[in-house]
């Protein structure tokens, strides 16, 4: 059966971890949720692993709905993610809503928006009008030459503070989940206290509600170093399968993210 945002908030309710990978085509999204994974991403980070490119700001809309097309072709179970490029949903709410139906018309159930104060009028507009909307706080790629790299958020006491508010806010306006990225374990616990939509983290220590990966970091196929909050689960697999299944199991028995992982 179809995993919905009522499976991913009871599984909160009920003390189980959700779950999610980056997902860019039909054939691992077959394979990601019979391995036991809840929410698949298609990430804008296909512009990175898959295009090659240094940054997720040149992804377009149209290479969105392209592969949210395929991995919905792929999947019968999992709840399925799109993230809304760089450009796409800035403008106004009325060009958020214009290009987030066609992510949802594509075969998404949800798309997923960077930032915070700036982003509260859009998201209450979105989920005013049927669009569930994911909020996305800490490190935000596309803001990668605002923020002068890809460096960890809220270490200072105000950055902490205005982000724990935007979650809250955010959560005010609609968000009904929330993506903490490269923050301090202790701001990313407090947050998923403060708020009531489930909290998935990626370098935000083990509290949070969920947790996600780039699908390229899990399987260890990285240019250079491995980011801190990676780890490569093809070590001690026999198959790729394999690997996702054990990254599962870590994450449902809190065994992933370790200390190690984490800020
Ligand atoms: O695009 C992406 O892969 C993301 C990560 C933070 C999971 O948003």
């Amino acid at each position: 059966m179809r995993k919905t945002l009522t499976t991913l908030h009871h599984m909160v309710r009920d003390g189980e971890k959700i779950v999610a990978l980056t997902c860019y085509d039909a054939s691992f999204a077959k394979l990601l949720e019979e391995a036991g994974v809840d929410i698949l991403l298609v990430g804008d980070s296909l512009g990175m692993v898959l295009q090659g490119r240094e940054s997720t700001l040149p992804v377009t809309l149209e290479q969105m709905v392209y592969h949210v097309e395929c991995v919905a072709r792929g999947s019968t179970q999992a709840f399925i993610v799109a993230d809304m490029p760089f450009g796409s949903y800035q403008d106004n709410p009325q060009q958020a809503f214009r290009n987030a139906s066609q992510l949802l018309r594509a075969g998404a159930h949800m798309v997923k928006l960077e930032g915070g104060q700036a982003m509260l009028e859009t998201t209450h507009f979105l989920v005013e009008r049927g669009v569930p909307v994911f909020g996305h706080l800490g490190l935000t790629p596309q803001s990668v030459h605002q923020l002068g790299g890809y460096r960890v958020q809220g270490k200072a006491e105000a950055d902490a503070q205005q982000l724990q508010q935007d979650a809250v806010d955010l959560c005010a306006a609609g968000a009904s989940l929330m993506l903490l990225e490269c923050i301090p374990a202790a701001l990313a616990h407090a947050v998923t206290k403060a708020i009531s939509a489930p909290t998935i983290g990626i370098g935000a220590g083990p509290d949070c509600s969920g947790q996600v990966l780039v699908l390229y970091d899990l399987l260890g196929i990285y240019a250079g170093k491995a980011p801190k909050f990676a780890k490569n689960f093809m070590q001690g697999a026999t198959s790729i399968q394999q690997a996702v299944e054990h990254y599962v199991a870590d994450v449902k028995g809190q065994r992933f993210p370790g200390p190690e992982h984490s800020f």
